[in-house]
């Protein structure tokens, strides 16, 4: 079974009844990650999109354990034997190891590093530009919807402003790159 077959496997396992707008969520960041893969070797666009597939999989009841999603993603993906660089992902996704810092959780998330790559950008870029049903949105409305969704004194909130600035970066950086490959590709 390929990477992806199997991360759509569990995604849907995890997601689809018992969180029913997470599983839309997760499938447009699939399918977003999917359509930016070009940017990353052909080698690795299925980890892409395997990462974008279950990079939420720790909000599921029966993998939620610490209630900080990335980290409890990751040890779930950990213990099915998925590879380490696809934890790491998860473990890393979109800023998490601020949010780790709110909820002293840095020593547990350091145990996976963020790669920091072009393929790490693609998938914050995935996350931070689709809603939580699966659509297409920018990247400041959807910084905007997280805040009101938490509301003004939850931690999330705090987190997600703290990492605005490089959450942002990190979309600017893919749609650069996308920009690029664009007029690179009409050239030839
Ligand atoms: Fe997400």
């Amino acid at each position: 079974m390929s990477l992806v077959s199997a991360a759509t496997d569990i995604a849907q396992a995890q997601l689809s009844e018992a969180l029913p707008r997470r599983w839309a969520h997760v499938q447009g960041v699939g399918r977003r990650a999917g359509q930016a893969a070009h940017l990353v070797p052909p080698s690795e666009r299925d980890l892409l999109v395997a990462s974008a597939l279950l990079h939420d999989v720790g909000y599921a009841p029966t993998v939620a354990k610490s209630g900080f999603h990335p980290l409890d993603g990751a040890r779930y993906l950990r213990e099915l034997g998925m590879p380490t660089r696809l934890c790491a992902l998860v473990a890393h996704h979109s800023c998490a190891y601020r949010e780790a810092e709110l909820r002293g959780l840095s020593a547990d998330i350091a145990e996976w590093q963020d790669e920091q790559t072009i393929l790490r950008d693609v998938l914050w870029w995935a996350d931070m530009t689709t809603t939580p049903d699966g659509l297409v949105v920018n990247v400041v409305d959807r910084i905007e919807e997280i805040q009101k969704r938490y509301g003004p004194e939850d931690l999330v909130t705090f987190f997600i402003r703290q990492a605005t600035p490089e959450l942002v970066a990190a979309v600017e950086r893919t749609e650069e790159r996308l920009r690029s490959v664009a007029i690179d590709y009409t050239a030839k």
